[in-house]
């Protein structure tokens, strides 16, 4: 057999793909990372930042990524290999620091969602969630360094959610991850719109909605007057990054699966449209729970919420208590609607490793996805012991506002400038679907990059001058940077491996050119 011909597995439904990229998108993130961030940066006024990375990042990124995995039909290391053999190591990086790093506390945080699904049934947190969540529950241990055990009840469910991924993934992508999200999305809608109605009509509720979330404080984003404002845009371009799941591979890998007619760019755009719609809406929850937990204890707003990576944790269920009635079926409704987006994101990341190894090596999918889950499991107990909350805030810190933006920093640069965005435009022009325009290539080119880069170069000037959320320079270099050295050493390590030169050939049929604008 001279020529091999891989067949690739595709998408069963135009729709079918949407929803599993939509899957991967909308997840903890739009919800407990998104709610967090919101409040922790004055409410409102983080939706202009928020907006503003969307626009200049998200979607030109978004297009890029689902055109170069079209285009390629490959997943992250062999779509970078092919425009630069040298660039593979980019390709391994993403997706490794993205599963090794992200994932590993995903999956825990996924299972703490999973018991406090069981704790919603006798509001088990009682009267004192914050007291329950940190001290019984999470039993914190006083410094990242001192793991002090494995906490069971957390890991347990950390093995049921990585089993899950692995039921999920097992299956080729039209059967497994197609099939799971078709049936988790709607009902995630459903279950988004209750819970958001339901909060709405709570005593308070549209108070905090239109004083807080709905009035921005221009002075919190206003980075020229106030320096301390420039921390608040670089957590939403870190947020856009995360939440439209941009810089893992993940999209690569998802537009790899397309047929050769295809959209594209509306693709790209109401997979970002739907996911960041979504999280506005979820914000109608969190700050109307708030304001129905101000009212009801009559307290000022500020005063009822902590803020950090407990909020989902420890306001939600002080809010349920509080309820006229329904409160273990309004716990048990948010804990599900948690537990299926993470769910839905965990499996894309997943499947852009086990697609870019068996890319690589022939190895079968399954065993591929049967060691990734096994070897994701064992490296989430680093965050199911008590010291797990600590070392999560940093990991993921470090690898969404530095990894990730520095990812797709690169990735401008290579599809950008290597391999000519202008070449890429051509390809999308010719695969059906809204056409692009000559600002695309000037935003891929130019102005994404420059944004990016200018984040990246503040948040590392403030991380010079501020160690982040008073931890020791030990903690933060063992937990956060040597985190993304160590997936960068093992991403490279990858790319020792010979490739089969056959595969580093493309099987596109180039786009015609009169087809282009
Ligand atoms: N987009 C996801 C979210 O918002 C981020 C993510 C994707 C995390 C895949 C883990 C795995 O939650």
């Amino acid at each position: 057999m001279a020529e091999k011909t891989t067949q690739r597995t595709l998408w069963g439904s135009k729709i079918g793909f949407l929803l599993a990229a939509v899957g991967s998108a909308i997840g903890l993130g739009n919800i407990w990372r998104f709610s967090y961030m919101s409040y922790q940066y004055g409410g409102g006024a983080f939706l202009v930042p928020y907006f503003v990375a969307l626009v200049l990042a998200g979607i030109p990124l978004m297009i890029l990524e689902y055109a170069l995995g079209h285009r390629e039909q490959a997943a992250a290391p062999l779509a970078f290999a092919r425009i630069r053999p040298g660039a593979e190591w980019l390709g391994w990086w993403l997706p490794t620091m993205a599963l090794f790093g992200i994932m590993l506390y995903y999956a825990v945080i996924i299972a703490w969602c999973v018991n406090y699904l069981f704790y919603s049934i006798n509001l088990s947190w009682g009267n004192d969630p914050g007291g329950f969540f940190f001290k019984h529950f999470l039993q914190v241990s006083d410094s990242p360094f001192h793991l002090g055990g494995i906490r069971i009840p957390i890991a347990s469910a950390t093995f049921f959610v990585w089993f899950l991924c692995w039921i999920i993934c097992y299956r080729e992508v039209n059967h497994g991850i197609e099939r799971a999200c078709t049936i988790f999305m709607p009902l995630l809608f459903v279950l988004t719109l209750v819970l958001v109605g339901w909060t709405l009509t709570l005593n308070g509720a549209m108070d905090a909605v239109r004083n807080v979330y709905l009035k921005p404080d221009w002075s919190k984003i206003n980075f020229i007057t106030h320096p301390e404002a420039r921390q608040v845009w670089i957590a939403a371009f870190g947020q856009i990054f995360f939440t439209l799941s941009l810089g893992f591979g993940i999209m690569i890998t998802y537009a790899s699966y397309l047929p050769r007619r295809t959209d594209i760019v509306g693709n790209a755009l109401w997979t970002a449209i739907i996911n960041c719609v979504y999280s506005f809406i979820a914000g109608f929850a969190v700050f109307g729970i708030v304001g129905f937990m101000a009212h009801a204890r009559g307290v000022p707003l500020g005063e009822v919420i902590k803020s950090g990576p407990g909020l989902a944790f420890v306001v939600y269920p002080a809010a349920i208590r509080e309820l006229p009635f329904g409160q273990s079926l309004f716990g048990f409704m948010f804990f599900l609607v948690l537990i299926m987006a993470g769910l839905s994101s965990g499996i894309s990341l997943v499947e852009a490793f086990t697609c870019a190894v068996t890319d690589k090596f022939n190895w079968s999918r399954k065993k591929v996805v049967t060691a990734i889950c096994m070897l994701g499991f064992l490296g989430s107990l680093v965050f199911t012991t008590r010291a797990g909350i600590l070392i999560l805030d940093i990991v993921d810190h470090y690898l969404t506002n530095y990894g990730l933006v520095l990812g797709g920093i690169l990735e401008c640069i290579l599809v950008g400038w290597v391999l000519k965005a202008r070449e890429v435009r051509r390809h999308v022009n010719s695969s059906g679907g809204m056409r692009l325009n000559f600002l695309w290539d000037v935003c891929v080119r130019y102005l994404t990059p420059a944004v990016l880069i200018a984040v990246w170069g503040n948040a590392f000037i403030r991380e010079l001058r501020q160690a982040y959320g008073g931890y020791s320079t030990d903690q933060l270099v063992l937990f956060g940077v040597d985190w993304i050295l160590l997936s960068l050493a093992i991403g490279v390590a990858f790319t020792f491996y010979p490739w089969d030169p056959r595969k580093l050939r493309r099987t596109h049929v180039p786009a015609e050119d009169a087809l282009l604008t």
